[in-house]
């Protein structure tokens, strides 16, 4: 057995290492700076309870960005030197962020105490593209505001940090145990299979094997893109090898360290393949497309979900999986505790929640603020516009769960039609729930890599107007005099039912007397320069005007926030990096 020493090194503070809304976020070229993980991993540890680090068992590992293999070796030196007794990582470093979550919460009783998932979600990977670390907490769920508040305090006055030099680079590739012996006792390292705790999950909340029929009925294509991402190892295991999908209806889903030069991001822009294949592209598809399309991000928490030439926006797709839920998904039988999203998301989910007399929440962006109330058994299913879908099975969105529940709505809708004519298709389960609940008219528009202090200045001018709704609404009629006044604007604030814990400054909100909202944000998960983010929202209640193309319904809802914002004078654009 190979024995280590511990020793100290001596370091300095680098600046800018606040954790954002989902973990540090840096290009690979800071992350690579001598020293630079190091801090921010012993400043983790600093900031954790003792019996979380000494003798705990840690989970390391993430999507297989660019890397994240020599960032595992380097936590594992790291943590045995701090008396960590056992690091767990996914066969090849890879585990997707929620099967992370799932793990922490399967193996609690065997002590996972918490884990270090390394991605940089959604963002391009490579040696000049971005690397990320996150600390989750032994509930699954991604550490809370006061734990990462006091890792950030612990980076800018770190001067040493603990490290195992002797043991040497393990092997991450084959799956077993390599045992090391310290001062204070033994440490492990086990490598396990990446896929096998989040399958045992799933198949215990959907209905294998009726998703099994309707995937093998000829007449139901599908087709599901990882982008290059780590969704792509349960894709197989799950949607071929459990489900009995075709294997020719993956796509991209071989996890590579740079996503294969693109942008690993489930929406209508970056996931141009599925796009094109699903007939939604600009040029017409090789063939028919298929009835079912999906894509995930690099650690596959988020999710597009697309029927043959339809597009299911996030904030739909999470009120229809809400509003059939009991029916279509054995987790959920016996009732939804309650439903949430987060406050940019559109109010689909409220009507759903009115008409089914279900608790609601509205939370701020990030979804550690789901995890409180599902900690408190308040929600079930919850979701956000960014294209993040989940429950409480775990502590983070699921991107595969996502595609589950709505390969069971399709199942059930479908149960006694699978040898019948035609099947009831995604379009047609979001046409009748329009038709019954109203449409919720959306878009964002991204500017991304602005100027921070050009974005700073427009946020500014946003709040300083609303001091006056009065001059608010003469601008407004100047722009488009058909749009409804301003009925009332403020700065979204949050007080956690739970913990009571208040956030403030968390998106600026102009609410409109039809119920149409303006809300405009700064993302907190960029790692250049500043991005705005802009939503804007549209309820349509009468059913024969719910079928227009949403640009074309939001057009004047978009001439308004972009000239109220003044978006091209505060930041030079005169169109957006994104639009979905
Ligand atoms: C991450 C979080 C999500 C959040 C999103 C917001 O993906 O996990 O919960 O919605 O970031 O990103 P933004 O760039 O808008 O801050
Ligand atoms: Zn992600």
């Amino acid at each position: 057995m190979v024995m280590f020493m511990v020793t100290r090194k001596e370091t300095t503070p680098f600046e800018g290492q606040k954790p954002g809304t989902s973990g540090l976020r840096k290009k690979v070229t800071v992350f690579k700076q001598p020293n630079y993980l190091h801090n921010f991993v012993q400043s983790t540890f600093n900031a954790l309870a003792a019996d979380q680090v000494k003798g705990a068992t840690i989970v390391v590992s993430g999507d297989g960005r660019y890397f994240s293999k020599d960032a595992i070796q380097i936590i594992i030196k790291i943590a045995a030197a701090n008396g960590v007794r056992r690091i767990w990582v996914g066969q090849n470093g890879l585990l997707s962020t929620p099967a992370v979550s799932a793990v922490i919460r399967e193996r609690v009783g065997a002590d996972a105490t918490g884990a270090f998932i390394l991605t940089a979600s959604h963002n391009p990977g490579g040696p000049h593209e971005d690397f990320g670390i996150k600390y989750n907490m032994e509930n699954g769920g991604p550490a809370p505001e006061a734990v990462t508040e006091k890792i950030f305090a612990n980076t800018k006055i770190i001067k040493e940090y603990l490290i195992a030099e002797d043991i040497p680079d393990v092997n991450l590739s084959v799956i077993g145990v390599s045992s090391f012996d310290g001062p204070e006792g033994p440490f492990d390292v086990e490598v396990f299979d990446s896929t096998s705790d989040y399958v045992k999950l799933m198949k215990t909340i959907f209905d294998f094997v009726s998703i099994q029929k309707l995937l093998s009925c000829p007449k139901f294509t599908f087709c599901y893109d990882a982008l290059h991402g780590v969704a792509g190892i349960y894709a197989k295991r799950i949607f071929v090898e459990e489900l009995g999908a075709n294997e020719n209806s993956l796509i991209n889903c071989t996890p590579k360290e740079d996503f294969g030069g693109g942008h690993p991001d489930p929406n209508l822009t970056y996931a141009k393949e599925l796009v094109a294949r699903m007939g939604l592209g600009k040029s017409s598809p090789q063939g028919e497309p298929p009835e079912f399309g999906a894509a995930a991000d690099g650690d596959a928490d988020r999710n597009m979900i697309l029927g043959k030439r339809f597009f299911v926006t996030p904030s739909d797709s999470v009120a229809i999986i809400a509003a059939n839920a009991v029916q279509a998904i054995p987790y959920f039988n016996s009732g939804l505790k309650g439903v949430a999203r987060s406050m940019p998301t559109s109010a689909a989910l409220d009507v759903v929640a009115k008409k089914l007399h279900l608790k609601f929440f509205e939370v701020p962006t990030g979804w550690k603020f789901f995890g409180n109330l599902m900690d408190a058994g308040l929600c079930s299913i919850c979701g956000e516009e960014s294209f993040g879908t989940g429950s409480d099975h775990i502590r983070e969105k699921d991107g595969i769960w996502a595609v589950l529940a709505w390969l069971s709505i399709l199942a059930f809708r479908n149960k006694d039609k699978l040898d019948g004519e035609k099947l009831v298709t995604v379009e047609d389960i979001v046409l009748q729930h329009w038709a019954t609940h109203g449409r919720h008219y959306y878009t964002r528009y991204d500017y991304e890599n602005v100027d921070a202090g050009a974005a700073k200045e427009l946020m500014a001018h946003l709040v300083n107007q609303q001091s006056s709704l009065p001059d608010v609404n003469k601008i407004i009629k100047e722009i488009g005099p058909d749009v409804p006044n301003v009925i009332q604007a403020d700065e979204f604030e949050y007080k956690d039912p739970v913990d009571g814990s208040i956030s403030k400054h968390q998106g600026i909100r102009y609410l409109f007397e039809d119920g149409s909202r303006l809300v405009f944000r700064l993302s907190g998960t960029g790692s250049e320069g500043a991005t705005i983010r802009v939503y804007i929202e549209q309820y349509e209640e009468d059913s024969m005007k719910t079928r227009r193309d949403s640009q074309a319904a939001l057009a004047p809802l978009v001439d308004v926030a972009l000239k109220l914002s003044k978006m091209q004078e505060f930041t030079g654009r005169s169109a957006p990096t994104v639009i979905t």
